[in-house]
């Protein structure tokens, strides 16, 4: 089965084991909303593309894990969508999941997502421990892997209470914000696959931020019906952004850069060079955006 479905899949069971005749009909539907359809997928992609630089041995522990990460990152969605963070109106092509559910269910939604992820992980280090992947201390490691990616000093929590502060470092906001889940996704892929996990962290951190770059640039410039999400969220509401800290042309040097360091960070693996095609592909994909992007500014202003 190809990446794509084998994720589709795993969340799709992942939100129908929540499904009882005693679950709130609207709470379902909303946790429902905020995992269907997907965006990018592209931290669950990340789990599997390191799993798989090992022969991926254990592959329902992989399916957990990658499950665990994006519905994680989907609940961080549904509360930066809040009106008390970014008062967003649309996610991936469609209403909130407050201004579809108000704004109570999206707070549950975003909570009972975040208990599903560690349930996923929980099943995951069954699974590791029962078939003998690994043993049950190491299987610990999954909990403090995906909980550092998630809380404080270093994680989504973090990262989005940096926002609240009068001064923020930019570059540790972007590496809580985003980057740590990344660095989780890439150490839990290599977990699932039997290995000690550490050695993928920078590179996963080095992917999210530049992901975050990326993001910040299609904030300040990009076309809300390419991204089916608004632009101009950070701008309005006085949030840090790299692009408009840095310029245009300095924060593309700053994507590529990141995107070099990424690179070169891939450990030593039995398929090394799959994870560099990947990962060097999502680096093309988010520098073409951006520049595409710059472009049409450019054509613009000088019309
Ligand atoms: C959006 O992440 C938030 C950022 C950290 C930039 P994605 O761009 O991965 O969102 P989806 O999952 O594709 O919608
Ligand atoms: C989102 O950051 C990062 C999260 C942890 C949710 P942004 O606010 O920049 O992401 P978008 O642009 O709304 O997707
Ligand atoms: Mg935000
Ligand atoms: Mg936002």
């Amino acid at each position: 089965m190809d990446s794509d479905r084998r994720i589709e899949r795993v969340l799709l069971v992942a939100i129908e084991s929540l499904s009882s005749p005693a679950s709130p009909p609207g709470l379902l539907a909303a946790t429902h909303h905020a995992v269907f359809p997907g965006g990018a997928r592209i931290r669950p992609r990340l789990c599997l593309a390191v799993a798989a630089a090992y022969g991926d041995p254990a592959p329902e522990v992989t399916d957990a894990v990658a499950a665990a990460v994006e519905l994680i990152h989907c609940a961080s969605l549904v509360h930066d969508d809040l009106p008390c963070f970014d008062d967003a109106p649309l996610r991936r092509g469609q209403p909130s999941v407050h201004r579809a559910f108000g704004e109570p269910l999206a707070v549950l939604t975003g909570d009972q997502l975040i208990v599903l992820a560690f349930e996923a992980l929980a099943r995951g280090a069954f699974h590791a421990v029962a078939s003998g992947v690994m043993d049950a201390r190491k299987a610990v490691r999954f909990f403090e892997v995906l909980a550092a990616g998630v809380g404080m000093p270093q994680g989504i929590i973090a990262g989005q209470a940096w926002e609240s502060e009068g001064k923020v470092p930019l570059a540790t906001y972007r590496r809580a914000k985003t980057g740590a889940l990344f660095e989780a996704a890439a150490v839990l892929g290599a977990l699932s696959a039997g290995q000690d996990g550490g050695a993928w962290g920078a590179l996963g951190q080095r992917i999210g931020e530049a992901y975050q770059v990326a993001d910040d640039v299609l904030d300040l410039i990009g076309q809300p019906e390419d991204m089916g999400k608004p632009a101009g969220r950070d701008g309005a509401l006085g949030r840090p952004n790299t692009a408009m800290e840095l310029g245009l042309s300095g924060t593309t040097r700053l994507l590529q850069r990141l995107i070099q360091d990424a690179l070169e960070s891939v450990p030593t693996c039995p398929r090394a060079d799959d994870v560099r095609s990947w990962a060097m592909e999502l680096g093309d994909r988010l520098m073409s955006a951006c520049r595409s992007r710059v472009a049409g500014v450019a054509a613009a202003s000088s019309a």
